[in-house]
């Protein structure tokens, strides 16, 4: 296409573009940002279409002061990771997926939204261009950030008349500073994540702003992150600040359900289909937080985080600590969903793609 060839003219145009594998430091990888060399940016018009998006250099974008972003907060994320396999393949996980939720956000904050197809192409041609960013195997993957945002302008509240799908990667590998020890968790009884009818189940930025405060406080008492409560009751838990939790008991894997108020997590889904595969049962309920004192095993799900052990929850003062060296459960769950993810274990599912 026009746009792969005006690509392929500009990379190898900076030093090092046209080498295999940029600069990093591959061995250290954590989560924070690496400037890659491009992004993805596409715009709708007032009929809600978006038009043929582009790469650009990474950097800075021009926003208008009055942009519905900046003033009303419409604006969603997303998360996806591509991996490099040992045969330099590069691969998305699920992606359709991630386009799909975006779409359901985009209808839940009155935004456009690229079609799935549109999606793919923006999250692919960034991969493409950035793709010395990917990391060598096993030693991480490009993080990508889809985002969605008004860009219009509207001085009174109303919905932006023009949005931008922008995507933007960087090389990661363990989202938390504890590298791959297990999560110490808290129990956070007074600011709640998400309630019924709000924006819990869909990537709203504005998701996250709210239980900064939750999280730093945590953090400055030693623990990784927070786990919230329900807002309506305070006695079920929903979710942890960026993941999914689970808990194990025996041959049962229980898991908060989706009700509005939990984000739908791609990881979530599939951890679920690879447990129900393996024949153990899984129950996507109502999960009381004194449950957690009987749990054999916890763990949490996401994109950023993939399949994290827990090794404590801390609750009204009362801290119960899992076994982390025997979580056997949570081992085979994750080394199946990664074999996956990297391309070292046969999709039977039809869960990657291969770009
Ligand atoms: C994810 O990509 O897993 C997320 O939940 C995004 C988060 C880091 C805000």
């Amino acid at each position: 296409s026009v746009v792969e060839e005006h690509v392929s003219d500009m990379v190898g145009g900076e030093r090092g573009e046209d080498e295999e594998y940029a600069d990093v430091d591959w061995d250290n990888l954590g989560f924070s940002l690496v400037r890659t060399d491009y992004m993805y940016t596409t715009r709708s018009c007032s009929e809600g279409n978006f038009e043929h998006g582009c790469l650009s250099r990474y950097g800075n974008i021009e926003l208008n002061p009055a942009a519905g972003i900046l003033n009303y907060g419409q604006g969603l994320i997303e998360g996806m990771k591509a991996y490099r396999g040992e045969d330099d393949r590069v691969l998305l996980f699920r992606p359709e997926l991630n386009a799909m939720r975006m779409k359901y956000g985009a209808e839940r904050m009155c935004m456009h939204s690229p079609s799935v197809q549109q999606f793919i192409e923006g999250v692919k041609q960034t991969v493409l261009a950035n793709k010395r960013w990917v990391p060598p195997p096993g030693k991480g993957s490009l993080y990508l950030r889809p985002l969605l945002f008004g860009g219009g302008a509207s001085l009174g509240v109303a919905a932006a008349s023009e949005y931008t799908f922008l995507v933007f990667g960087s090389p990661v590998k363990n989202y938390f500073k504890e590298g791959t020890s297990a999560l110490n968790l808290y129990v956070e009884e007074v600011i709640p994540r998400a309630y019924i009818g709000g924006t819990g189940g869909v990537k709203a930025i504005s998701n996250y702003g709210p239980v900064l405060e939750a999280m730093r406080r945590a953090k400055s008492r030693g623990f990784s992150d927070v786990l919230y409560l329900d807002a309506e009751t305070g006695k079920n838990i929903e979710e942890v600040s960026a993941s999914n939790i689970f808990l194990v008991k025996g041959n049962t894997i229980a898991t908060p359900a989706t009700n509005g108020t939990i984000l739908d997590g791609i990881t979530r889904k599939s951890i679920i289909e690879i447990a129900l595969d393996l024949g153990y049962k899984v129950e996507e309920r109502r999960v009381p937080v004194e449950e957690l004192k009987e749990a054999e095993e916890v763990f949490c799900t996401g994109t950023a985080i993939g399949v994290a052990s827990v090794g404590s929850i801390t609750f009204q003062n009362t801290r119960t600590e899992y076994n982390v060296g025997d979580a056997l459960v949570t081992q085979q769950l994750r080394s199946i969903l990664v074999g996956i993810q990297t391309g070292s274990i046969q999709d039977t599912k039809d869960w990657v793609l291969q770009i």
